[in-house]
């Protein structure tokens, strides 16, 4: 498994063995709804249950998510079927994908470069994503073991955190941050998981590690909405979600809205490229987008429905910023019944969704080692479960021993930001845009239109709407957001 097919060329009977065993040929999904789960599992991720809550929060809510929504089925679902399409047409890495398209379609090789972009880009995300994603799991802890202590006290249903003010609860994450040794254990242990199931491969890994966490996210998610609809309060935070103030919504908002639904759906790093390069059999790719981009914006607006509610319920600020589900939660189910138990099973869900997002990450380069490089899956996810580690530990130590450490501190955009912060907004405000911009471009006008409408399985009507939109909508707009977003000056910000 993990040898390129092309490897199969040697002539003599080891050829023919591998032939006869089919050990040479890429993996791949299972059935088509393997696929899709997957695809969901990379979408639904920190983006939907922790940024885009605070986004919403700190951009005022209605207009905001409207806003959004209309960028995600714009933008982000042509991109989608585009992605896919590269994948699936191509069977290889992602920039071998690229590449392959571009042969067939008689256009420059070079037009993988953008490939290379996004394998670098997952890479970088990857790198920060288990940080962050370790924070999460040192919650589990903590919410995990004041869930021990009310139970081992006979109240299992008590609130959580009970008898510690605000001060204590809230603390808890400067602590954290000044701890490099803690952030380190919990990076370590997070992006040790994501690269066990990476290296187990697409059947036995990441198809295994989608059919097992995604329903467990479900469950959850409804869950502990249906929980905040009864003890929290859902009208204030249904008004605050869905009645627009379009006055909130400057362009900076409409920027940061775009941005979101970019890194939502997981575009512009080849993410969907290097999952799509897996499907073997025929896939109506409208039908199979238009299921993934719903699923990952229903759960965006249903983790802001599960969490809102919760926040105004105790009177806590929506636009608490980054610090949202990490300070202002747990505090809130300190006086909510069974707090300690849903304290525990809200951070288990944003940890489930993490993994399932951290591992299409990770497997971006590892396919790009395995089919450029020719390595094995394990060598290749080693080498990149290992890199990304490695930046990972200079962005935790940006929080404590790096503090004053501003690694694009030249650059205007850049000079407030740590090294965490860095390497996110310059995958999130450059590479993405970027990597979605000349994905729409090569796609919109330099692929074959008779492979295009073959392998997406569009025609008709559909057909041209996603032809216009990504030829022409998309790449106006996310060149906007990209010129914007590098020269905020045109904005008058
Ligand atoms: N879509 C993921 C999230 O919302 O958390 C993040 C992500 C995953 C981005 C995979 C890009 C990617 F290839």
């Amino acid at each position: 498994m993990g040898r390129r097919a092309g490897s199969a060329q040697q002539e003599g009977i080891f050829s023919d063995m591998v032939a006869a065993t089919g050990s040479t040929e890429r993996e791949g999904w299972s059935s088509r709804s393997a696929f899709i789960l997957a695809a969901i599992g990379a979408a639904v991720g920190l983006g939907n249950v922790w940024r885009f809550p605070t986004l919403a929060g700190e951009n005022g809510g209605g207009a905001f998510v409207l806003f959004y929504v209309a960028c995600v089925f714009l933008l982000g679902l042509p991109l989608v079927i585009s992605e896919i399409f590269l994948g699936r047409t191509g069977q290889d890495d992602a920039v071998g994908s690229i590449r392959k398209v571009a042969e067939r379609s008689g256009a420059s090789k070079n037009w993988s470069a953008f490939g290379v972009m996004g394998v670098v880009a997952a890479f970088l995300i990857v790198s920060f994503y288990s940080v962050v994603a370790g924070w999460v799991l040192y919650y589990v802890g903590v919410m995990g073991a004041d869930f021990a202590s009310a139970v081992l006290s006979g109240d299992p249903l008590r609130g959580a955190l009970v008898g510690q003010s605000q001060e204590a609860i809230q603390g808890r994450m400067g602590d954290l941050f000044g701890n490099p040794g803690l952030l380190l254990a919990m990076h370590f242990a997070f992006m040790g998981v994501t690269l066990f199931i990476v290296a187990r491969g697409i059947g036995s890994g990441i198809e295994t590690a989608a059919t097992i966490l995604m329903p467990m996210f479900f469950v959850l998610l409804v869950g502990i909405t249906i929980y905040g609809a009864f003890v929290g309060n859902m009208g204030d935070a249904v008004a605050f979600l869905f009645t627009p103030d379009w006055s909130k919504l400057d362009p900076p908002a409409m920027n940061t809205a775009l941005g979101q639904a970019l890194f939502s759906l997981s575009l512009g790093v080849a993410g969907l490229i290097t999952y799509g390069s897996y499907i073997k059999g025929p896939a109506g790719l409208g039908p199979t987008s238009v299921t993934i981009a719903f699923a990952d914006t229903g759960v965006a607006l249903l983790a802001g429905l599960m969490i809102f509610p919760i926040v105004f319920a105790v009177g806590l600020d929506p636009a608490a910023g980054p610090t949202l589900v990490f300070q202002t939660l747990p505090f809130a189910f300190q006086t909510m019944p069974a707090g300690a138990l849903i304290g525990l099973l809200f951070f288990l869900l944003i940890l489930v969704a993490a993994v399932t997002s951290s591992i299409s990450l990770l497997e971006v380069p590892t396919a790009w080692g395995i089919g450029e490089m020719g390595w094995s899956r394990l060598t290749s996810s080693l080498v990149f479960g290992g890199g990304a580690f490695l930046v990972g530990i200079a962005c935790l130590l940006g929080y404590n021993v790096w503090s004053e450490v501003r690694p694009l501190g030249f650059w205007s955009l850049f000079a407030e930001k740590d090294i965490l912060d860095t390497v996110d907004d310059f995958t999130g405000k450059i590479m993405l845009p970027l990597g979605a911009f000349f994905t729409a471009v090569f796609v919109g006008w330099r692929a074959d239109r008779k492979l295009v409408q073959e392998m997406t399985g569009l025609s008709g009507f559909w057909l041209s709407t996603w032809r216009f939109l990504i030829a022409w909508l998309c790449p106006l707009a996310v060149g906007t957001i990209l010129i914007t977003g590098l020269f905020p000056q045109v904005l008058g910000s």
